[in-house]
């Protein structure tokens, strides 16, 4: 038997009756990638309400990475139901947030006592990530750059680059984020090509810290995945940045699994909705 089967047109005839039901009781702004309701889904396909079936590209945008109903995360999560649900961990922890939190420092690069705290999703471990860095530094400032996807919430869309669909119509944000572009070859911001660009967008940080702010008031700066060369370039700004209270710059790598602190999201629950924040 072939994976992908297509038995209808496509929406068939109940997907088509639920997004009649959907469109009376869900509001519109939450929006669908594809119009086919599933019913049900395993390893790398999904099987919509039709009986039509599908290669799953998108895996619950990248949330997936282990497939859809892997054994192992069923077991565990069988398991789990057996002994409780939720008790809140504010109110009453338990040990397999210990663990988790120990596996994932273990696993982490970097030479360095690390902790790690779980959240429900990655906007909130980007929040949380915001909230600390302004409340350890006692700063204010936060830099993003050109083109970030940070999330949807108010501050995550404050640091989120991209106006339609995510902020268009939801202003006023949270102040203080402060935007410089990024090292973004496919499409320069300065219409540049490398290596004759010389590094343009990485001398953009030292010229914020002139013209936007000062550097004394920057909490952290999002630098995620650059390229060495700008790294190195934004590492030798960044040294510009006071020191104290944090031991290294005042850089606040969200997504860089080599440096000491950043959340992280999608992949961690194989489905079930946690961030985390190392
Ligand atoms: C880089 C990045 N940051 C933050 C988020 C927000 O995560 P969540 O949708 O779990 O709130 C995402 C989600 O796609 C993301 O890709």
């Amino acid at each position: 038997m072939s994976t992908i089967q297509l038995r209808t047109p496509i929406p068939g005839p109940r997907s088509r009756a639920l997004g009649e039901r959907r469109a009376k009781a869900v509001p519109r702004g939450l929006s669908h990638g594809t119009p086919v309701y599933v019913a049900k889904a395993e390893d790398a396909w999904l099987e919509d309400v039709d009986g039509n079936r599908y290669l799953d590209f998108a895996g619950g945008i990248g949330c997936l990475n282990v497939g859809h109903r892997r054994d192992e995360v069923l077991e565990a999560v069988r398991a789990q139901l057996d002994h409780f649900l939720h008790t809140c961990v504010q109110v009453t922890p338990y040990e397999s947030y210990v663990r988790l939190a120990e596996r994932l420092n273990e696993v982490t690069p970097g030479k360095f006592a690390k902790k790690t705290i779980f959240l429900n999703s990655g906007a909130e471990a980007v929040e949380n990530a915001v909230k600390i860095a302004r409340a350890y530094t006692k700063r204010p400032a936060l830099i993003a750059f050109n083109d970030a996807f940070h999330g949807r919430t108010m501050m995550t869309l404050a640091l989120t680059s991209k106006t339609h669909p995510y902020k268009a119509g939801f202003e006023p944000f949270p102040g203080d984020v402060y935007r410089i572009p990024y090292a973004y070859c496919y499409r320069c911001s300065y219409g540049l090509t490398y290596p004759s660009c010389k590094l343009t967008c990485a001398h953009a940080l030292e010229d914020a810290f002139k013209r936007m702010v000062a550097p004394e008031s920057v909490a952290a700066v999002n630098k995620g995945s650059l390229p060495a060369d700008v790294l190195a370039r934004l590492d030798a700004v960044a040294a510009l940045l006071p020191r104290r209270p944090f031991e290294e710059p005042m850089i606040l790598p969200f997504n860089d699994p080599d440096s000491y602190s950043g959340p992280g999201m999608a992949n961690l629950g194989a489905g079930i909705p946690v961030g985390r924040l190392r």
